[in-house]
């Protein structure tokens, strides 16, 4: 969940590691720090607590105070490290990078070191020297790596191997060393936490944690598996596999347009990200739904039709916004392919004992493709000869690489901590996918199959429709963004976006809510209706809708402050609720990519209200590599 940069080149190291942290904080922003090697070979530390903004206006007041000339740290090989706190609270004594205790070697890191406590106990024994004590786990590696470079004159990449060796947990590791200047070492232990090498321009290198981060300098990029080092130097890379034999590996080529990762015009990410939905949405169904034969053409699922013929039970895993398109994943699949369907976290998943066997497909939802969970439970599922299939929107992350077969969201880079574009491009793909099974196992007819393909060719445009109307949530946010509660409610196949407004509003504005089925409602959670809990209904016209309404009448009879997400045309629920907001007509199953938006925008004006910082809400991550 951290993020990384580091940088080898020609150029001057700090504008471009800084530029890179920027496209990264969404990973963290605990704490920033940066590590530069100067012509001397010597290190120049710097890190701050909090936002990166601290770290560059600490960086600028330097600058100020050496008259403003130049930059204020000079050095053409660096690393930074925007940290999301596990080990230790956001100071700056436990922010990265950490070097060794003789200032030789300088570490970040993006995982979690699990006999770290052990190691250090070690270290102290043996008389190593914890003056610049954190309490991280990470320290230890820069103690550990300097130790066998000054004390067993190990290189810095045969230092790296036997570090690895001694570790346990997960580890994305970018080093530098004063006594080897003129390289950056890097290693990745297990499945979570990416390192992404790019190929610059000329003599330069890159190294990062995620793809975005280097995207403006290099489209060329490798990914390290788990084990590798790579030593990177100004005129290229050396990979080394586990056992430190030599390696060629495959440079992939990213076709995403950094471009559509800034802000544009908007005021924040998330808001950007939202108006992007129906170009994702658009960008996700296209070349894929043919309407006119009534089928789907998934690029990257290459199963054999014996094989899908052979499909027993499927299991859907994924965690936070990216379960809750799993619930929907299950009304599609249920009723398209006539599979039973099973959901699950993968935080849950991965600590059963599940039952799967090889006639079972396990579907992994993943924006990010690198959460630690989804990747756990993708190798539990291997283990027991399960086929996997990853519904990703990172090009080349973990989770596209492992699994038997992706399917790509095409959102575009999703940049706003709570994710948005990516629920509903997954629910899109869960649609696909949902058809693509159900023509190939012959349970679903062609002309079902074309009449729904027909009305997802259509949603980007209703998409547009509902978003286009803003307005009424600002007005909506002034009446109630002082609610300390608000309860959500869905039935059917709109239920788990009941759930995933309440996990929208509560991430973006740390307001509680509460999704609800609309039929328990009255089983407990009508004690707590009156006219200060506001709630939200799906009331979409759909073969549940009646029930819907009922549960809020149920609400309005004790008092109750109703608003309604409900279909255009429908001339009744003016009168039951307070207010509506309706979305344009659609296939029954598609509705839950239009009523999402009105949750989208909705918790986006509460906490633009109550002045919460809408891309980056306290104590999140966009993607939670550690568990
Ligand atoms: C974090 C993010 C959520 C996201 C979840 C799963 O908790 O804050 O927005 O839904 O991780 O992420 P994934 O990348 O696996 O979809």
């Amino acid at each position: 969940m951290c993020g990384i940069i580091g940088y080898i080149g020609d150029k001057q190291a700090l504008p471009i590691i800084i530029a890179g942290l920027q496209r990264l904080e969404y990973r963290g922003y605990d704490s920033a720090g940066i590590a530069l090697i100067d012509g001397e070979s010597t290190f120049h530390l710097r890190r701050s607590v909090g936002k990166l903004s601290n770290l560059t206006a600490a960086l600028e007041d330097e600058r100020v105070s050496r008259q403003g000339k130049g930059l204020p740290l000079e050095g053409t090989v660096g690393m930074g490290h925007t940290r999301w706190a596990t080990h230790g609270k956001p100071t700056e004594s436990n922010a990265h990078p950490h070097r060794g205790p003789q200032n030789q070697v300088v570490v970040v890191h993006n995982g979690i070191i699990e006999n770290y406590v052990q190691l250090k106990q070690e270290l102290i024994a043996q008389g190593y020297d914890f003056t610049y004590a954190s309490e991280t786990d990470t320290e230890v590696l820069a103690h550990l790596l300097e130790k066998h470079m000054t004390h067993d004159h190990l290189s810095m990449e045969q230092a790296m191997f036997t570090l690895l060796g001694e570790i346990k947990g997960t580890a994305a590791i970018v080093a530098l060393s004063a006594s080897e200047p003129d390289k950056i070492v890097c290693a990745r232990l297990s499945n979570a936490g990416g390192v992404v090498i790019g190929y610059g321009e000329g003599v330069e290198m890159f190294v990062a944690s995620d793809i975005p981060a280097i995207l403006p300098h290099t489209r060329k990029m490798t990914f390290l598996d788990s084990g590798e080092v790579a030593v990177l130097t100004r005129q290229g890379v050396t990979f080394y596999n586990q056992s430190g034999a030599v390696i060629s590996k495959e440079i992939t080529i990213i076709n995403t347009d950094a471009i559509t990762a800034a802000k544009g015009g908007f005021k924040h990410f998330m808001q950007k990200e939202i108006y992007d939905q129906p170009q994702a949405l658009t960008d996700t169904i296209r070349g894929r739904a043919d309407v006119v034969a009534g089928t789907v053409n998934l690029e990257n699922l290459t199963f054999t039709p014996a094989e899908l013929a052979a499909i027993e039970k499927v299991t859907i895993v994924a965690c936070g916004t990216s379960w809750h398109a799993g619930l929907i994943g299950k009304f599609l699949i249920e009723e398209l392919a006539r599979l039973p369907v099973e959901v699950d976290y993968g935080s849950e998943f991965r600590y059963r004992d599940p039952i799967i066997t090889s006639n079972h497909l396990l579907i992994a939802i993943t924006q990010s493709g690198e959460t630690v969970d989804t990747l756990a439970a993708i190798e539990e599922a291997h283990h027991k000869q399960a086929k996997v299939v990853s519904l990703v929107n990172v090009i080349g992350s973990q989770a596209a690489r492992v699994a038997d077969g992706i399917i790509y969201m095409q959102a575009g880079p999703e940049i706003g901590v709570a994710s948005t574009k990516a629920f509903t491009a997954s629910v899109v793909d869960l649609v696909l996918l949902a058809v693509y099974l159900g023509r190939v196992r012959g349970v679903l007819k062609a002309d079902r199959a074309r009449s729904l393909l027909q009305s997802l060719l259509e949603i980007p445009k209703l998409a547009a429709d509902v978003i286009a109307e803003n307005k009424v949530y600002d007005q909506i946010a002034r009446a109630k963004a002082q609610a300390h509660d608000f309860l959500y409610l869905g039935r059917g196949i709109n239920y788990p976006v009941a759930l995933e407004g309440a996990l929208k509003l509560k991430e973006l504005s740390y307001v509680h809510a509460e999704g609800y089925p609309a039929g328990e409602l009255k089983h407990g959670p009508i004690a707590l209706i009156d006219d200060g809990l506001p709630v939200v209904a799906i009331a979409v016209k759909d073969k549940v809708y009646d029930k819907v309404v009922s549960a809020i009448e149920q609400v309005k009879a004790r008092d109750g402050w109703v608003l309604a997400i409900a279909t255009a045309g429908d001339t009744e629920i003016g009168a039951k609720a307070d207010k509506v907001i309706y979305v344009p007509v659609t296939d029954p199953l598609l509705y839950p990519i239009l009523t999402a938006l009105p949750m989208q925008l909705l918790s986006y004006y509460i906490a633009v209200r109550r002045g919460c910082d809408v891309d980056q809400p306290r104590n999140l991550a966009k993607s939670v590599t550690v568990e």
